[in-house]
């Protein structure tokens, strides 16, 4: 039969305590991390969310106190009231408790332990499957526990700064109306209202653009979103957006206010300094310089764009991406000339991932030779331009991708990355900001056949490019940016149309008729007629934010109870089979039983 509290009241968390407490009677409680019984004399290390603190069970006349903590397992939830004191044996740097340890007089056992399935530790081991099973355990992690604390913590300080600087924080419906426009929505089916669904937020777009119609001026939400997307590892089905939004504002109203916000939380959870402002560059300048829109800039091996130097060469993979209207371009990967030619041919199939046809490249050697997978087709002046285009020195390793753009750009900026991860230059703990600004408007899709918003169909476009939205969309560039942090977009928003005529124009360039822009978002449409103030907004993810804080590779490890790749909770096995009656009720049938 397990122990109580009764009398008893928690006095400190563990690591609470210091030198500073020498001599007090404290009482502390937590859980068995481990006990070792030396014989007369047991030390128990007890933790709980602050960190671990030694107790010490030992005394002639403590026999019975000794044999009880000789016991204990690990796990076990106890209680300890004692006399903090300076450690007897060698004091533990790696513990910020490590100069003292408490010298028991009570132990109380309030509930014991089965052997948990694996060791709760720091860096665990353990394979994610079974730690996500069982994940009220996994959570007693210290690692887990820091981050879900420095979550909550990045949570406090977002909503005091927002709420000085005047936002509301207004929370929107979780049950909404089902907009296809982006990612696939998940739906809720209507009991009251059979056949009829409602759509789960994908953001709270829609509604904090209404509560601009309706004058809160600044409205912020820490919101739940759903997206029913393929899953990685910087993205779960249900995730946490920042999210806010500005009346009367312009660009770099929202740029100001949200440096603001990241060099507090930079400041405050990390004492990391973040020199604002934060750097800005256009979509086509990350595009040409990064090949990508969300570029890394903790290193340099950019892009260089060698169409001109190649074009007149007799090197026909160069000569026909050229003539069908695509580019040639390079990256110099510095002092990497030596690199295998195994390895040489790993990184053409890494390229080949991104849609590269192949990947052409010069290794200069060290003693002043080259190796290149295309010489042959080019004369020796060639050679030397294209070299020094690309700033080539011995040793160096020049790659270069000939295509369309886009694939040009995927392929280089991703083979960027690959190289400087394996290379090990990333430094985690150079956290560098970029905004990327002047997104293209449209998007076009091979797929559907048309144009698609890059950002949402509420963006504004740039007033100079207006005059080609019907004769040239694609060239149409928007008032979006993107805040990208070490090559993960963290965020992003835009200014929205506020103008009911260049909203249907949007609709009408996406393909919509007018009947169905009014069907799918009448009412903001019809809240366009009833005056409506310029405005603009952002939102981060707030769980991308955190992983990048916290160093860690995957937003599970931020998130208390997230999901694996197919979507399902490993713990609850959710989702799962309901009743064929809760089914009826909801005016539904199955077709296939799986
Ligand atoms: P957007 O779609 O760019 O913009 O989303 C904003 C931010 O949310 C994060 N994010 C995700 N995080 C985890 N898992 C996901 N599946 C996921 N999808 C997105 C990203 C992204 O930058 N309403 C607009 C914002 C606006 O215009 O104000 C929006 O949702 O970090
Ligand atoms: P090939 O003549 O097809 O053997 O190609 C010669 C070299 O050009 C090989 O190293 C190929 O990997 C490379 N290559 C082929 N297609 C492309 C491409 N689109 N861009 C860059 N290099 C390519």
């Amino acid at each position: 039969m397990a122990e109580t509290m009764k009398g008893l009241k928690r006095t400190h968390r563990c690591a609470e305590l210091s030198s500073a407490n020498i001599g007090e009677i404290v009482t502390v409680m937590g859980w068995v991390q481990k006990n070792r019984n030396k014989g007369g004399i047991v030390f128990v290390d007890l933790r709980d969310r602050s960190g671990i603190l030694q107790i010490v069970f030992e005394g002639e006349e403590k026999a019975e106190l000794i044999e009880k903590a000789a016991k204990l397992r690990s796990e076990f939830v106890v209680a300890i009231v004692g006399k903090v004191e300076a450690r007897s044996g060698a004091v533990n740097p790696n513990l910020a408790t490590g100069e003292i340890e408490i010298r028991a007089e009570e132990l109380r056992i309030l509930s014991e332990s089965e052997t948990p399935p694996f060791p709760i530790e720091e860096n665990s081991k353990t394979k994610e499957e079974l730690r996500l099973k069982y994940r009220y355990l996994d959570l007693r992690r210290p690692d887990l526990q820091r981050n879900l604390m420095m979550r909550s913590k990045v949570a406090t300080l977002t909503r005091q700064f927002l709420a000085d600087e005047g936002f509301l924080e207004i929370e929107t419906p979780i049950l909404g109306k089902s907009t296809p426009e982006g990612a696939r929505d998940y739906l809720v089916p209507s009991r009251i209202h059979p056949g009829s669904f409602y759509g789960l937020p994908q953001s709270p777009q829609l509604f904090k653009q209404l509560l601009m119609c309706s004058g809160y001026d600044r409205y912020f939400q820490i919101a739940k979103c759903f997206r029913d997307e393929d899953l990685r590892a910087d993205r779960q089905p249900e995730f946490t957006q920042i999210d806010m939004e500005l009346s009367f504002v312009d660009v770099d109203d929202v740029i100001d206010v949200n440096e603001r916000l990241l060099a507090k939380l930079f400041k405050e959870v990390l004492d990391v300094n973040v020199t604002l402002p934060i750097p800005r560059m256009t979509w086509q300048e990350a595009m040409d310089r990064f090949g990508s829109d969300k570029p890394d800039i903790r290193f340099g091996m950019e892009l260089v764009n060698v169409t001109e130097t190649v074009k007149d060469c007799d090197f026909v993979v160069f000569k026909g991406a050229i003539e069908n209207g695509g580019t040639v371009r390079g990256i110099n990967a510095k002092g990497q000339g030596g690199m295998p030619r195994k390895k040489i041919d790993k990184l053409v199939d890494f390229a080949k991932d991104f849609g590269a046809k192949g990947l052409a490249y010069i290794a200069l050697q060290e003693d002043g030779t080259v190796k290149s997978s295309f010489a042959k087709f080019m004369t020796d002046e060639q050679m030397s331009s294209l070299i020094q285009a690309m700033a080539g020195e011995p040793g160096d390793l020049l790659l270069f991708a000939a295509d369309r753009n886009k694939v040009v750009w995927d392929v280089l900026g991703n083979l960027r990355l690959e190289i400087a991860r394996q290379t090990e230059i990333l430094n985690k703990d150079e956290y560098k900001f970029v905004w990327v600004t002047e997104f293209p408007l449209l998007e076009w899709s091979d797929e559907q056949g048309r144009f698609l918003a890059m950002h949402h169909p509420f963006t504004m476009p740039m007033e100079e490019d207006l005059e080609f939205i019907d004769s040239d969309p694609g060239r149409v560039r928007a008032k979006a940016y993107d805040i990208v942090l070490n090559g993960n977009e963290i965020g992003g928003g835009s200014v929205r149309i506020f103008q009911n005529e260049v909203q249907e124009k949007m609709f009408e360039v996406l393909g919509f008729t007018k009947e169905q822009a009014y069907e799918q978002f009448g009412f903001l449409l019809d809240a366009f007629k009833y005056g409506v103030p310029p405005h603009a907004g952002l939102a981060y993810g707030l769980d991308r934010l955190v992983m990048l804080m916290a160093k860690e590779d995957s937003i599970r490890d931020v998130m208390a109870f997230p999901k694996v790749k197919d979507a399902s909770c490993l713990m609850t096995e959710a989702p799962s089979v309901v009743d064929n009656k809760q089914l009826e009720e909801l005016g539904l049938e199955k077709v296939a039983e799986e």
